[in-house]
């Protein structure tokens, strides 16, 4: 399976910083064999989509979108808006949206549906924070979220989203996931896929996030059942992404 690096801006950068993120990237030498995306603000799209000119890596993904196709919903954007900058990936249900907007295993359900339906592939996120791992509930929290976002996905031979294990207790903390609990973690996540999906399962990648840098993420990449890595602060600077990039695949 083609690994994938997901860039996750988060809530950085407006269109100049990202056109001039976008232009020092493409000066970085990256691997072939590795999918990579970057996940900008919707309002920095265009002038993403603009630096890239013809090329097409890194993809482009949005953070966030509505599960309606139109109509008053003041302040959403849907599926479709997003394809008209060529986004390929989209997030659904990171932590921070479930944190600080409410967001719901319902809602990201939803959201998943609709991108589906829009021709962008889901990325769907799910992770324990540090108490419910503190009392033993990591797996239980993690499989109610992901059965919960996959209940309206349909499976067809092609993958239907991507999965996202992100602990929260791991994210932006310097403290990642020892690779082992992660590979576990993505073993009851791949029961649960071949569950739902059969062998359409097969095709969707498992990917790690969580305190991702240049450093660890050959170990990531390395370790059985890690498909790829979801990276927010390492991310920041196209220098470094380009050498997580790299870095990756040396591994
Ligand atoms: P981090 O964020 O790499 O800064 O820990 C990851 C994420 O939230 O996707």
């Amino acid at each position: 399976m083609k690994k994938i690096l997901i860039a996750n801006w988060k809530m950085n950068y407006g269109p100049i910083k990202a056109g001039a993120w976008v232009r020092a990237f493409r000066r970085e030498r990256l691997p072939k064999d590795v999918d990579i995306a970057i996940a900008v603000p919707h309002i920095s799209l265009a002038a993403a989509r603009a630096s890239l000119g013809r090329a097409s890596i890194p993809a482009l993904a949005s953070q966030n979108s509505f599960w309606a196709e139109e109509g008053p919903f003041t302040g959403e954007i849907a599926p479709a808006m997003l394809v008209e900058f060529g986004v390929a990936y989209g997030l659904a249900g990171h932590s921070e949206r479930r944190i600080h907007l409410g967001e719901t295993d319902e809602m990201v359900a939803k959201k998943a549906v609709a991108l589906q339906k829009a021709g962008i592939s889901p990325v769907i996120c799910v992770g324990e924070n540090a108490l419910q791992r503190k009392k033993g509930e990591a797996n239980k929290v993690v499989r109610t979220q992901l059965q919960a976002a996959l209940k309206d996905l349909v499976g067809d031979g092609r993958a239907p989203a991507i999965i996202a294990y992100e602990p929260v207790w791991a994210i932006g903390t310097g403290k990642a996931c020892a690779p082992e609990d992660a590979k576990s973690m993505h073993a009851l996540i791949r029961g649960i896929l071949e569950k739902k999906f059969g062998k359409t399962a097969d095709n969707i990648r498992i990917i790690y996030g969580g305190s991702v840098d240049a450093r660890n993420v050959g170990e990531y990449l390395s370790t059985t059942g890690i498909d790829g890595a979801l990276v927010g602060g390492a991310s920041l600077d196209p220098r470094n992404f380009g050498l997580l990039c790299r870095a990756a695949v040396i591994a």
